[in-house]
């Protein structure tokens, strides 16, 4: 008779733990000490490699929720792009934990990543790829409902789901803005700011992309906002 610790799942490993999270898999995906140049080998795979699960988590939820958005569906829309939101902060402390990383030890595992670059990463790509046409949605969501920005966040309580789903949005790109401040904090921590990268690029080029942003419209807002309210002197 077969127990209930017994695996009664298809696949290799002794447990149906390990064979439904193909774990024999998973933890043979790092380089043994054997083969490290240096120990830190097993952190910085460790974080490049978790942090690609989650984009593709967070990306995976941003593409349905594009489709709920032209359906409508801004329930669910939301409801996803909060957990894609919450992805990107898996991200963002994978990053920061690479802070513990010291240079010179960098620097022996630099030796064994060739030409590799962040620039190549599916994950921070996808990304680029979907905000997109997540924002492309949003707007055409807006135009289907005839509210303008002004007035989602003048009137608010007249406009709940669709100014909570904004504000999702805004989480995202922000997020992502400061996801690049935190990683060239972190390039200038680890290898300084007036170096070249593994694909030959300077690390002042990162400093010049920080401020991307897709949701330019839902900042602006902001800034129409404060000169309706009048509390702010004008700007230039
Ligand atoms: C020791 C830590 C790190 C160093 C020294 C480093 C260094 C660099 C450098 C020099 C670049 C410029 C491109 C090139 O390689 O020539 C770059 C780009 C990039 N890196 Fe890193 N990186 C580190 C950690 C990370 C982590 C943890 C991630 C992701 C979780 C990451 C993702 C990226 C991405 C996405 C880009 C392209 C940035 C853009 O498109 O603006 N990097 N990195």
């Amino acid at each position: 008779m077969t127990g209930l610790s017994d695996p009664i799942l298809p696949g290799p490993g002794g447990t149906d733990y390990e064979r439904y999270l193909r774990t024999d898999e998973l933890l043979a995906l790092q380089k043994t000490p054997a083969d490290m140049a240096h120990r830190d080998e097993l952190l910085f795979q460790t974080i490049h490699q978790a942090s690609e699960l989650w984009m593709k988590l967070a990306c995976f939820e941003v593409e349905t929720a594009i489709a709920d958005l032209h359906a409508d569906r801004l329930g669910s829309a939301t409801r996803l792009l909060r957990r894609a939101v919450t992805a990107l902060d898996q991200v963002h402390n994978a990053t920061m934990m690479l802070e513990q990383l010291a240079p010179w030890d960098y620097h022996r595992v630099r030796s064994q990543l060739g030409h590799g670059s962040g620039f190549d990463s599916p994950g921070f790509r996808r990304i680029h790829e979907i905000t997109p046409p997540l924002e492309q949605a949003f707007t055409a969501l807006l135009t289907r409902c005839s509210v303008s920005l002004r007035d989602l966040y003048r009137e608010r309580d007249s406009h709940a789901e669709l100014f909570e789903l904004a504000e999702r949005l805004m989480d995202w790109d922000q997020r992502l803005v400061v996801w690049r401040h935190l990683h060239l904090k972190l390039v200038e921590r680890v290898i300084g700011g007036q170096v070249i990268g593994t694909q030959g690029t300077p690390v002042e080029v990162l400093a010049r992309r920080l401020d991307l942003r897709y949701f330019q419209a839902l900042w602006d807002v902001r800034n129409a906002l404060t000169e309706e309210a009048g509390t702010s002197p004008k700007g230039p």
